[in-house]
């Protein structure tokens, strides 16, 4: 069969990878792809959000099965088109991708089927989001969201009022990330640990597929401004058995209950952004799509096929295995200096391949030069995964081949999976 993936980042290039190596697929094509998912697809020169060029595409080149990596596309509703064209795609519809497609809608979706969440307060205009953040109502420091998507960059903790004034302001006046802000969410602060929790599911039936743990922030110890994720390993350290029963009863059984009560027809990946809190797991955040670092931890360590399952998936009939290794992985991620702000691109990288099967790299933001040379092409250029029986030896086997890549300016936290 043909798979196309959609997106271009780590994610899609651990996602192709998998998908690479199912006996049943004889062709992936990746749109656009990046440096290193050329070496294992046919990347295909078009963006993840030009839906009508994608569906030409998977009707021309006659695709068994699409694959959607970002949320973008899928919240525009790519799945419903590709659905009505007859083709089969692995990812929610509109209906479904709006549970991270609108903070809102994801708050009052907890409210509503009992899952344990940061209280919350919406606002959508700016003087009440002021008069109310003043009153003291709310301690800080305090969360606010912004409505919409925002590339991951909409949440914004505010350790005092000033912050927090300035957030709003900056948010719904100056319209930092456009109509995003037009709405926020101004939340509790919730203090934890963090864990991504991913499952697929066809709506009806789900699997639970390996936990995780991101790394968010851009410096050693969790400190600076938040990034799309510097960072993951599997399984999280603070999820045991019984931590894994009551994740189950508490967030994804009344999670599938509300699928089912607000008729949502889910075909596709859930990924849980929890809080372990000390009252218990909280819901930070519904995400309808596989998390980037965390897929490429969570992937590696799948023994089985992933394609009958992302198939049976998208066909609303759920079937096949996710075993898991019991090994650990480590992904540390190396991004071009300035990150999460701005920073230069088109940087050459030199790096060796790796000799043993057990570390994995994979490209973000990298490019062929015309010269056939590899380049750096955005924030986030590349990640290394390691493969190992406990965490210390994949941290050593991740960091080892991690420092023989080099480009200018490259940075990475040391402390990945220390915490
Ligand atoms: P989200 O996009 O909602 O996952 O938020 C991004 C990051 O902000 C999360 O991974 C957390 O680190 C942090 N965050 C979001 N909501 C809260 C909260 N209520 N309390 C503490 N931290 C939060
Ligand atoms: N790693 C967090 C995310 O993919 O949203």
């Amino acid at each position: 069969m043909k798979v196309l993936v959609i997106g271009g980042g780590g994610r899609e290039h651990a996602l192709v990878w998998k998908i690479s190596r199912s006996p049943l697929v004889k062709k992936v094509y990746c749109a656009p792809g990046n440096a290193g998912i050329s070496g294992i697809a046919e990347c295909v020169d078009i963006k993840a959000t030009d839906i009508d060029a994608l569906v030409d595409f998977a009707k021309k080149h006659s695709i068994d099965l699409t694959v959607v990596g970002p949320e973008q596309p899928l919240v525009e509703g790519i799945a419903d088109r590709f659905r009505e064209e007859g083709l089969l795609i692995y990812g929610p519809g509109k209906k479904g991708a709006i549970l991270e497609g609108s903070k809102i809608y994801a708050k009052n979706f907890m409210q509503k089927y009992n899952i344990p969440t940061a209280k919350y307060v919406v606002f959508d205009n700016p003087a009440k989001a002021r008069d109310y953040l003043g009153s003291g109502e709310i301690t800080c420091p305090t969360v606010i969201k912004a409505d919409g998507l925002a590339g991951g960059k909409g949440v914004i903790i505010c350790e005092n009022i000033v912050q927090g004034m300035n957030a709003i302001t900056d948010l719904m006046e100056n319209k930092k990330f456009g109509n995003a802000g037009e709405k926020i969410v101004l939340e509790e602060f919730l203090v934890g640990w963090e864990a991504s929790i991913h499952i697929i599911t066809d709506g009806e039936n789900y699997m639970v597929l390996p936990c995780a743990k991101d790394h968010k922030k851009i410096y050693d110890g969790e400190k600076g401004p938040n990034t799309g994720g510097m960072g993951a390993v599997s399984p999280s350290p603070q999820i045991d058995a019984t931590m894994k029963e009551t994740i189950k009863a508490k967030i994804i059984e009344p999670f599938m209950k509300g699928l089912k009560e607000e008729g949502i027809d889910f075909r596709g990946t859930v990924f849980f952004g929890l809080m372990l809190t000390k009252k218990g797991p909280y819901v930070l955040e519904f995400n309808v799509r596989f998390g980037d670092p965390e897929t490429q931890v969570i992937l590696p360590r799948i023994e089985d096929d992933i394609v009958p399952v992302l198939m049976s998936a998208a066909q609303g009939k759920l079937e096949g295995d996710v075993r898991m290794s019991p090994n650990v992985a480590v992904n540390v991620v190396a991004v071009s200096r300035g990150y999460p702000g701005a920073y230069e691109k088109g940087l050459e990288i030199t790096m060796p391949e790796p000799t043993s099967s057990n570390v994995l790299v994979f490209h973000a933001g990298t490019k062929l030069g015309e010269d056939g040379r590899l380049l750096t092409n955005g924030g986030r250029v590349l990640s290394v995964t390691a493969l190992a029986p406990d965490i210390e030896s994949a941290r050593k086997e991740a960091y080892g081949f991690l420092k023989q890549i080099k480009f200018k300016g490259m940075f990475f936290r040391k402390d990945i999976a220390t915490l």
